[in-house]
């Protein structure tokens, strides 16, 4: 496993550093905290500015990457399961919404779905995809919701008559949080969800080869998503980084059960962001994302934690990835 070393920087910018003013934005105010950290890491959320979300999309039609392809076949094929499992008139809360590709496969297969609430951060995005869902479900109420779902869960009152709400949480998104992270992403998802259900994706521990060329894709797609954290932050920020003097870096870390991704330094320099200035050594890294690989055993055990019921499991015959149905607390049971 590689270990991220401890270095030093410069809290003060070089006296010929003229940069532009700091930003007082989130990813300015995380980026520095990362930077001047021991060791470096920041949220993988930073990754999905525009052009971020354009070379995910890429990276999830990969021949390497076989979450997306792999989930989607599993949707499909247990479509009519999943929908009687749902029930009429039920209701799908998706956190984070995506391509809405994977949510249209339940829509489809549903009896009368009542409403569609797509939960994203990135309001903009947010509404072109569910008017483009909205056009082609004429009968779906769909309600977008701008949020952050890591922080606070909201949701609009039950519609009268609905039947159950069904919480989707597709692509193994839960794998990017901490073990802490998830734990308290599930409770309050119990909590939101209680009468009704989560449907989890989560991918599954395997050969680390496999791991290791999903994140490490022939075409360096996953290079480049991975170093356009610090393409945002020159754009964003006015930071200073040259793309050319780091690399990406993905492996397993078989204890954790995870994929980490670093960004290396290939040598000695000095980035500044806004008016601070780091010095990084050759080879200190950033770690920009854990992408953490279940058991179906070991995610029981978190639902269960969470408050969650576990119900029918599917996966591929592989067992390359896995389609969680959790039943949230009944409406009545303590919280
Ligand atoms: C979004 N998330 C589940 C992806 C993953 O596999 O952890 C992000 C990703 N990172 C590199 N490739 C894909």
């Amino acid at each position: 496993m590689r270990s991220m070393t401890a270095l030093a920087d410069n809290a003060a910018p070089p006296p010929d550093h003229q940069g532009p003013p700091a930003s007082d934005s989130a990813f300015a105010h995380d980026l520095v905290a990362a930077l001047a950290a021991r060791p470096r890491s920041i949220s993988p959320k930073y990754f999905y500015d525009a052009r971020g979300s354009q070379l995910f999309e890429r990276i999830c039609e990969l021949p390497e990457y076989y979450p997306t392809r792999t989930e989607l076949d599993i949707l499909r094929t247990h479509a009519r399961e999943l929908a009687a499992l749902m029930g009429p008139r039920a209701e799908i809360v998706e956190f984070g919404a995506g391509s809405l590709r994977k949510v249209r496969l339940l829509l489809d297969a549903m009896e009368r779905p009542a409403r569609y609430l797509p939960i994203d951060i990135s309001g903009e995005h947010l509404a072109q995809a569910a008017a483009a869902l909205q056009r082609d479900y004429a009968g779906l109420e769909v309600q977008p919701v701008t949020a952050d779902y890591t922080q606070r869960l909201l949701l609009p009152a039950r519609l009268p008559g609905a039947g159950q709400r069904v919480g989707f949480f597709p692509g193994s998104t839960i794998g990017n949080f901490t073990p802490a992270e998830a734990l308290q992403f599930l409770g309050a998802a119990a909590q939101v969800l209680r009468g009704g259900a989560l449907l989890l994706g989560a991918d599954l521990v395997k050969d680390p080869a496999v791991l290791h060329a999903a994140y490490n894709d022939a075409q360096g797609v996953t290079a480049e998503f991975n170093l356009n954290l610090l393409a945002r932050a020159n754009r964003e920020l006015g930071a200073s980084f040259v793309l050319e003097q780091f690399a990406h870096s993905a492996f397993y870390n078989a204890p954790w059960q995870r994929i980490e991704m670093h960004l290396v330094s290939r040598c000695r320099q000095q980035v500044s962001v806004g008016r601070r200035s780091f010095q990084i050594e050759e080879g200190e890294t950033l770690h920009t994302e854990h992408s953490h690989k279940f058991t179906v055993a070991g995610l029981h055990e978190l639902a269960r934690r969470a408050g969650f019921r576990p119900g029918p499991v599917w996966t591929d015959e592989q067992r390359l990835f896995s389609v969680h149905w959790l039943q949230a607390p009944q409406e009545g049971d303590a919280a």
